[in-house]
């Protein structure tokens, strides 16, 4: 059975555009409760301007408050030098770095172009060497909302630059769901051909509903890591337009009746989804969570059974 894993970013994607503040007892409680799921990585907070993304504001609290599990890596987004020393000193087991391939959102989420990110982030690289793992979120990689397409040499060209740093991964985020199966499949095959040794991630949103198509097509394209946010939370705050990831349970529910090896103990991450609605204060737009998986089966009406009686 062949192998995909999952990182859960709800806490970080999800709660940094929820409209009111997670309280941070809710947020580690959520965290421990997906500890015990069987995810390979969870993103358990960002560690950015508290002016810039105040949901989040909460990061060291939350870092020191979760119970670890031994086996998942508990990973966090990181702007800048500031964002990775305060991540440092949290122990957190690999720095999930990001910038934009469009010029234009990098100007919008990190208000500096996408150069003296790169710079930025370079010195983080250095910084984290020896320490821990880096991994590098490349967000509009298959479309930008304001620029539009981003061409596939372009997002080629950011992953040569980080990969000659020696980062460990790349996730191509889709950051307010642009991408179509056919891009992806094209997007998966030129990094497949292109690197080895590097880890690729991809990070979709659902936003015209093509999460999952987009997601099948990956895997069938070779990809075997990706990003999924409990309940379809989750959005840019800096994305005009920007809406929920693919719903971590819909996507490994799709994968497992599929017959691939997720990890996930999905009736126990269905129980932390079915509490979600709760935590954040309104609906969320995850399915199988409210329709119940595909073998959990419905009583027929009594009707059904008398017309059985009658032989009809
Ligand atoms: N952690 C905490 N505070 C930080 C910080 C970090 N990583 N980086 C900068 N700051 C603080 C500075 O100390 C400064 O504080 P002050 O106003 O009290 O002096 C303030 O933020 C502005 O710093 P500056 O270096 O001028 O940054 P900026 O205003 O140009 O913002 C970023 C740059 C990258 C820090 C900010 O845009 C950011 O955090 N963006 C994150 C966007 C994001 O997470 N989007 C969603 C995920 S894709
Ligand atoms: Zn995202």
């Amino acid at each position: 059975m062949q192998r995909i894993h999952f990182n859960e970013v709800v806490t970080r994607d999800g709660f940094q555009i929820e409209p009111a503040f997670v309280p941070t007892d809710d947020k580690v409680a959520l965290i421990d409760a997906l500890s015990q799921c069987g995810y390979a990585k969870i993103e358990v907070t960002s560690f950015t301007s508290a002016k810039a993304i105040p949901m989040l504001r909460d990061a060291e609290a939350v870092m020191g408050r979760i119970r670890r599990v031994p086996g998942v890596e508990y990973t966090v987004l990181v702007p800048n030098v500031r964002g990775a020393e305060r991540a440092l000193e949290c122990r957190a087991d690999e720095l999930n770095l990001v910038m934009s391939t469009s010029e234009t959102h990098n100007l919008a989420n990190l208000r500096m172009p996408r150069e003296k990110s790169f710079a930025g982030l370079s010195d983080v690289i250095a910084l984290a060497a020896g320490q821990v793992p880096v991994n590098v979120s490349l967000s509009t990689s298959f479309g930008c909302p304001m620029e539009g397409d981003v061409p596939l040499d372009e997002v080629l060209r950011w992953a040569d630059r980080f990969a000659a740093q020696g980062v460990r991964g790349l996730t191509l985020c889709d950051t307010t769901g642009m991408a179509h199966p056919a891009q992806v499949a094209r997007m998966a095959q030129a990094l497949r051909a292109r690197f080895d040794a590097l880890q690729f991630t991809f990070h979709f949103h659902n936003t015209r509903g093509m999460g999952l198509a987009n997601l099948l097509a990956a895997v069938q394209a070779g990809i075997d890591r990706y990003d999924g946010s409990l309940g379809g939370l989750g959005g840019c705050p800096y994305a005009p337009g920007a809406s929920g990831n693919i719903s971590s349970e819909d996507a490994i529910h799709m994968l497992q009746a599929m017959g691939y090896d997720t990890g996930i103990d999905l009736d126990r991450l269905l129980a932390v989804a079915r509490r979600l609605p709760q935590v954040v204060g309104h609906d969320v737009p995850g399915q199988v969570a409210k329709a119940g998986r595909i073998t959990d089966l419905r009583p027929a009406p009594a009707s059904v059974a008398e017309l059985r009686g009658a032989n009809v």
